[in-house]
């Protein structure tokens, strides 16, 4: 299986590399990463695995030509990450984020009908096409996306899943809905939820919380991510169709409450500014557990690893006799 990792230098991306390389009976032949590198997160590129050849295309999913040069005659699965991420700043940026997470992805979607060889397209979307609920959100809910950055995902997914239909069923598409992610990956971002606490935790600078901090979210682990994308990759039941991927929903408060004992120049402050982190939703994700994923780590590692990883700042100081 040749694979194409769009996006592969990312935070995602770094970590699936490894756990790719790692999965058994996978029959990995070529892995190519497309990225733009405006990341700039070159550590995600470096200490791969052995036995696995590792290709790299320079090159940016808004230029047609980028993309079909990255899938080239050979490729066999696309798993398509790159994207502009920041939900935040997707409000600011509407016509850029559209530009990257729509007319991107449809760059993708047309380049991969074209390629005989393409059998199975893999969609990086998100839990935050949802927007705000009350109750627990399933695949069959309904989307109310809040931000630019849930709009224009919510519509990379339909012309994906759009792609079995248009090519009579040579290629199989799915879309995997991602709850938040946080946990240490080597490409590493910090602007969601849990990991922004962690840094502002480790180094005492205030966190902002929304309102109550009751607000619940869903989240999962990166290495659980990654594990659920190879997951797919072995389990043809997952070869059509769309998925939530949710490690466990958690308010703010539960994350403030592993924080705490853990990083001792945590400093919170109450704000009733909008931020993102006052939308409240829970996500079920039974329905990639039933064909047997099932995620590994809780939001309690993710903190403990932080905590071990800021030590420098997080360890109590020595007491002098
Ligand atoms: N991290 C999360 O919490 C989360 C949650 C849900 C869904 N997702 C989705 O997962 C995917 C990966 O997210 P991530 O957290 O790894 O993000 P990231 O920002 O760390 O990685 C994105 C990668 O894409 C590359 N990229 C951006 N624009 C590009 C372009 N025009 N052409 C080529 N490469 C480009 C970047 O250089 C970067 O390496 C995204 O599609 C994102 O929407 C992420």
């Amino acid at each position: 299986m040749n694979v194409l990792i769009t996006g592969g230098a990312g935070y995602i991306g770094s970590d699936l590399l490894h756990v790719l390389a790692g999965t058994d009976g996978l029959q990995l032949g070529r892995v190519r990463v497309l990225d733009n590198m405006q990341e700039e997160k070159y550590q995600a590129l470096m200490n791969l695995p052995e036995g696995v050849e590792y290709d790299f295309v320079l090159g940016d999913i808004r230029n047609e030509e980028d993309v079909r040069r990255a899938i080239g005659d050979d490729t066999n699965t696309v798993i398509h990450l790159a994207a502009l991420t920041n939900a935040t700043l997707s409000f600011e940026r509407q016509e850029a984020t559209e530009l990257t997470n729509h007319v991107g992805t449809q760059n993708i979607v047309r380049a991969v009908q074209d390629t005989p060889s393409v059998n199975r397209l893999i969609y990086a979307s998100t839990t935050s096409v949802y927007g705000p609920t009350s109750g627990i959100v399933t695949e069959e809910s309904e989307c109310k996306p809040a931000s630019p950055y849930g709009v224009f995902k919510l519509k990379g997914e339909q012309d994906v899943l759009a792609l079995p239909k248009v090519t009579n069923g040579r290629v199989k598409s799915t879309a995997l809905r991602f709850a938040t992610v946080y946990g240490y990956s080597a490409g590493l971002r910090v602007h969601t939820v849990v990991n922004i606490f962690a840094f502002r935790a480790a180094v005492g600078i205030p966190l902002e919380v929304f309102g109550s901090g009751e607000q619940k979210r869903p989240y999962i682990h990166v290495r659980d991510v990654a594990r659920a994308l190879a997951f797919c990759l072995k389990e043809p039941r997952t070869e059509d169709g769309l998925f939530n991927v949710v490690g466990q929903n958690g308010s703010v408060n539960d994350i403030l409450a592993l924080i705490e004992p853990r990083f001792p120049k945590l400093k919170v402050v109450h704000t009733n500014r909008e931020i993102l982190n006052q939308i409240s939703y829970e996500v079920d994700g039974s329905k990639l557990y039933s064909l047997g994923y099932s995620p590994e780590l809780t939001l309690e590692d993710g903190i403990n690893e932080f905590a071990r990883l800021y030590g420098a700042f997080t360890r109590q100081p020595i007491a002098v006799a």
